[in-house]
C-alpha cells in the first residue's frame, strides 16, 4: 500500500521529517501544514491552521490522508491525537494523557516518582502559594535551584537562579509575565543536577519501543553555553557522553519503565519519547520528557537512519513496531543553527539569504524562512540548519562549518563551538 501523509509543523524538525518521509517507497503524496520553503521542495505545503482541529480534519477527509504525523508538542498537548483517533484516523504522536509527560512538569515528576525513574527531587507550589515557595527555597538554602513553570512555555519556562534575590525576581516574572502566567499556574522546584546533558530518543507504539538515537543539543545562545536559553543552537549525533553503558542504563532505568508505566496506568505512550537527561556521577537522570522529536536533534538523527521512517511510522500505527529493525549508518552528523541576530530576544525579519546554492556537502533544513519571487528571506529567530557529516565528530564539525561559511544574511548569528563538548570525551 502507498500512503497519503499529512505532516504538521513548520520548523527545521519538520523539514527533516519531510525529507525522511519523502524518501519512502511507501509514500503516495506528502502534504505539510503549514511547512516552510524547504518542505515545499518535498511535498505540497498547505495553509491550514494546525490549532484548528476541525480544519485539519476537513483537509484529511478531502485529501484522503491515510496517516497524520505531528511534529510540535502544542497540538498533542491540546489533544489532536485524541480528536483524530475518535474519527478513526491514524495519527503518529501521543494522545494528550500521554503527552502530559511534556505538558505538565508536575505530572511528569509524579509519574517518575511512582515508577522509581531517576530524576532530581522536587516540590510543587500553586501560584497562589508563591510566598510559601519563596519560604521553602529560603529554608532549603541551596543554590542554584531549578524553577520550572508546570505547563508548556515554548522553552522559556525554566529558570536556574543562584541566589534568593534572583529567586524573587523569577517568581515575580512568573506571576506577571503575559506569556508565562498561565504555564506557571503551578511551579515545580527541583534540585540542581550536576553533569552533562544529552538526549536519548525512543519510538513506541504504546506497547513495545525501540531506541532511535541520541544527540547533544546546545541550548544557550552564547559560546561555551552562556547567555539566554534558546530552542537549540546546534546538535550532534551520536553523543560520545552516551556511552554503551550509559545507553544501557537509560534503557533499563528510564525508557523501559516509562513505556511500561504509561501502559500500566492506562495511558499507553505511542509516538516519539524524547528523554532529556543529565548524565550525573550516579548515572543518567531525567531532566525533562518531551512528547516529540527535538529540534535541532531530529535534524542530526533522521539523516543517520537507514530504515525507512514511513515504514516505522506505519508499523507504530498498526501496533507492529516490534517487527521492525531500525538501523543507522556509522557517520556522525553535526548541525549548526543559523539565527537572526538578537534571537532569542528582539530580531529583525525579511533579510535576503544568499549562498544556499553553494552548499554541496551538507543538508540544509529550513526553519524561519520565507520564499518570495524566487528568493529566500529570513522569517524567524532560528532561520536555517546546516547539517554536515564525517566519519568522526571532529570531521563532522569541520565539514559543517566549511559549508556554514557559504551562507549570508544581514545580522546572521551562529555559535562556532557546536560539538566542542563532545570532543572532550
Ligand atoms: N532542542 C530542544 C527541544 O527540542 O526541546
Amino acid at each position: 500500500m502507498e500512503y497519503n501523509v499529512l505532516l504538521l509543523g513548520s520548523g527545521g524538525r519538520e523539514h527533516a521529517l519531510a525529507r525522511a518521509i519523502s524518501n519512502s517507497p511507501l509514500l503516495k503524496n506528502l502534504f505539510i501544514a503549514p511547512g516552510n520553503p524547504g518542505t515545499a521542495e518535498l511535498g505540497k505545503n498547505v495553509n491550514i491552521s494546525i490549532s484548528d482541529f476541525e480544519e485539519v480534519w476537513e483537509f484529511i477527509r478531502k485529501n484522503e490522508i491515510d496517516i497524520t504525523v505531528v511534529g510540535p508538542e502544542q497540538p498533542l498537548v491540546d489533544g489532536l491525537a485524541n480528536f483524530l483517533e475518535a474519527k478513526n484516523h491514524p495519527v503518529f504522536g501521543p494522545r494528550l494523557q500521554a503527552a502530559m509527560l511534556e505538558g505538565s512538569k508536575e505530572f511528569a515528576k509524579e509519574f517518575m516518582q511512582r515508577h522509581d525513574i531517576p530524576t532530581a527531587s522536587y516540590q510543587t507550589f500553586d501560584q497562589e502559594n508563591f510566598d510559601k515557595a519563596a519560604a521553602y527555597i529560603r529554608n532549603r538554602n541551596k543554590y542554584p535551584v531549578v524553577l520550572k513553570a508546570d505547563g508548556l512555555a515554548g522553552g522559556k519556562g525554566v529558570f536556574i537562579p543562584e541566589s534568593e534575590a534572583e529567586v524573587m525576581d523569577v517568581l515575580e516574572e512568573l506571576k506577571t509575565s503575559e506569556s508565562l502566567q498561565e504555564a506557571a499556574s503551578k511551579l515545580v522546584i527541583e534540585d540542581f543536577m550536576i553533569g552533562e546533558e544529552a538526549s536519548v530518543f525512543a519510538i513506541s507504539d504504546g506497547d513495545s519501543y525501540k531506541i532511535i538515537g541520541n544527540a547533544q543539543d546546545h541550548k544557550r545562545i552564547g559560546e561555551g553555553d552562556t547567555g539566554l536559553n534558546t530552542g537549540g543552537m546546534g546538535a550532534y549525533s551520536p553523543a560520545p557522553v552516551v556511552t554503551d553503558e550509559i545507553l544501557r542504563r537509560v534503557e533499563i532505568e528510564i525508557i523501559e519503565p516509562t513505556i511500561s508505566g504509561m501502559k500500566e496506568e492506562g495511558n499507553p505512550y505511542a509516538g516519539i519519547l524524547y528523554c532529556g537527561l543529565m548524565i550525573t556521577e550516579e548515572g543518567p537522570k531525567v531532566v525533562e520528557y518531551n512528547c516529540r522529536f527535538g529540534d535541532p536533534e531530529c535534524q542530526v538523527i533522521l539523516p543517520r537512519m537507514k530504515t525507512d521512517l514511513l515504514e516505522i511510522i506505519v508499523a507504530c500505527a498498526k501496533s507492529e513496531l516490534a517487527t521492525v529493525d531500525i538501523e543507522f549508518d556509522d557517520e556522525v552528523k553535526c548541525c549548526v543553527v543559523l539565527a537572526s541576530g538578537g534571537y532569542p530576544e528582539q530580531y529583525e525579519k525579511g533579510k535576503e539569504i544568499t549562498g544556499l546554492e553553494k552548499i554541496k556537502d551538507a543538508i540544509v533544513f529550513h526553519a524561519g524562512t520565507k520564499a518570495e519571487n524566487g528568493k529566500i528571506y529570513t522569517n524567524g529567530g532560528r532561520v536555517l540548519n546546516i547539517v554536515g557529516s564525517g566519519k568522526n565528530l571532529e570531521q563532522a564539525i569541520k565539514n559543517t562549518y566549511e559549508e556554514v561559511k557559504e551562507v549570508y544574511f544581514d545580522k546572521l548569528y551562529y555559535r562556532s563551538d557546536i560539538g566542542a563538548k563532545g570532543l572532550k570525551h
